[in-house]
């Protein structure tokens, strides 16, 4: 069981995650948090976690699969006039990579814009969806899972399976927290440099999943706004959205 004492005292943070809202079980954090937002039962930068979603949701209609008790899998919600899509969502991905390397020394990197990836599997994935003023961000990390479902055998990876040792989801939550309270503040052209010196696949050949095709593509790091540069046939083209596949 995920202990909120424990997470609260590593916690450095002065106003994000402040709250903790637990759940044994829910369908999706990130469809929770909300409901709850609009109750009033929770508030801009708490945050939600749950051992186990019973319909937990990836990127682009992806179901997410996660396991109880071992997985981190939470959500949180700020003002979309606080921060640009682009820069949140470098931000998320640059803060969970030094929170892993805080609370167990290894080095993720990221496949872009936001997957945290092993030796080229996946470790964690990050959903951001707009609902109104509010952007609800969740994340969910394979943390101390030691079984994957067979659709991801091959693709997936957890903090356990690269270094046989199980670790505190509470430090690791807080360490996220913390690098993101450290990063929150600088300009998208900082951002943009630390995430390019954790992305996995600068300047090489990719397969890039967009607009419903296929394409080989060569990935050329970010534009002063954060998207993507791509060069595909010799031409440089911008993206803002889409799936890179390794
Ligand atoms: C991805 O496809 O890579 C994104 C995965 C995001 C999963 C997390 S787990 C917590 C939150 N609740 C959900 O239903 N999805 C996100």
């Amino acid at each position: 069981m995920f202990k909120i004492p424990l997470f609260l005292s590593n916690l450095k943070t002065k106003k994000i995650a402040q709250k903790v809202a637990y759940m044994q079980s829910t369908n999706s954090t990130n469809t929770a948090i909300y409901e709850m937002l609009l109750n009033d039962e929770v508030k801009i930068k708490d945050v939600l976690i749950t051992e186990q979603q019973t319909d937990g949701k990836g990127r682009r209609g992806d179901k997410w699969l996660s396991s109880k008790n071992k997985s981190l899998t939470f959500s949180f919600i700020i003002n979309s006039e606080e921060l640009s899509i682009n820069k949140l969502s470098l931000l998320i991905g640059i803060s969970i990579i030094k929170g892993i390397q805080k609370a167990a020394n290894i080095r993720c990197k990221l496949k872009w814009p936001n997957d945290i990836m092993y030796e080229n599997k996946k470790l964690g994935g990050v959903l951001i969806e707009k609902k109104r003023t509010h952007y609800i961000i969740g994340i969910g990390l394979n943390v101390n899972d030691c079984i994957f479902d067979s659709s991801i055998k091959s693709l997936a990876c957890s903090i356990y399976s690269i270094t046989n040792n199980e670790i505190s989801r509470e430090l690791l939550l807080a360490e996220i927290f913390n690098s993101y309270e450290q990063i929150v503040n600088k300009d998208i052209a900082q951002i943009i440099k630390i995430w390019e010196s954790f992305c996995n696949h600068m300047n090489t050949f990719v397969k890039f999943h967009h607009s419903k095709k296929i394409v080989n593509a060569k990935f050329s790091g970010l534009n002063k706004h954060g998207n993507a540069i791509m060069s595909i046939n010799d031409n440089q083209e911008i993206f803002n959205s889409g799936i890179i596949e390794l």
